[in-house]
């Protein structure tokens, strides 16, 4: 089935101007890049995005860092996009991702790991109405 996710090059990623060979490997994964921007997430914002981890030891770290910096946020589209970015990002830890992935590449720890990917349709739909209102599921 062809669906979209959302893509999120993390502010560390953009650090190590490693921007054009993440966006190199999305397009060599046959992904269409249907939108694409750069913001700077305010702390509030950051919070809002990953609210589902408010309860996490790691939320308030996590939202400092994803509010550190700009990121570049995508909506991708192809046959199973929400599986295969995940395939292609990796595991959450750099460190147990596989060779050939992208946090295994780029990501320098559990938390600075250069990417992010929706994890299922429903989280998909919101995440992309996050930064793209309604246009983004179009
Ligand atoms: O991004 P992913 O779906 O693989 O992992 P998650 O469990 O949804 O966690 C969201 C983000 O929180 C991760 O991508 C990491 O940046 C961060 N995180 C962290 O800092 N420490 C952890 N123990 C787990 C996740
Ligand atoms: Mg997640």
């Amino acid at each position: 089935m062809v669906e979209k996710t959302l893509a999120i090059i993390k502010p560390d990623a953009i650090k190590k101007k490693t921007i054009g060979k993440i966006i190199k490997r999305i397009e060599d994964e046959e992904f269409i890049i249907c939108e694409m921007k750069m913001l700077h997430l305010t702390k509030e914002e950051a919070q809002g995005f990953y609210i589902v981890h408010k309860a996490k030891p790691f939320y308030e770290s996590l939202t400092d860092f994803m509010s550190s910096g700009k990121i570049i946020v995508m909506v991708l589209e192809r046959e199973n996009a929400i599986y295969h970015w995940r395939t292609v990002m990796g595991a959450t830890d750099p460190a147990l991702a596989e060779p050939g992935t992208i946090r295994h590449a780029y990501g320098f720890s559990i938390e600075r790991n250069a990417v992010h990917g929706s994890d299922s349709p429903t989280t998909a739909i919101w995440e992309i109405d996050f930064f793209f209102k309604n246009e983004g599921n179009k």
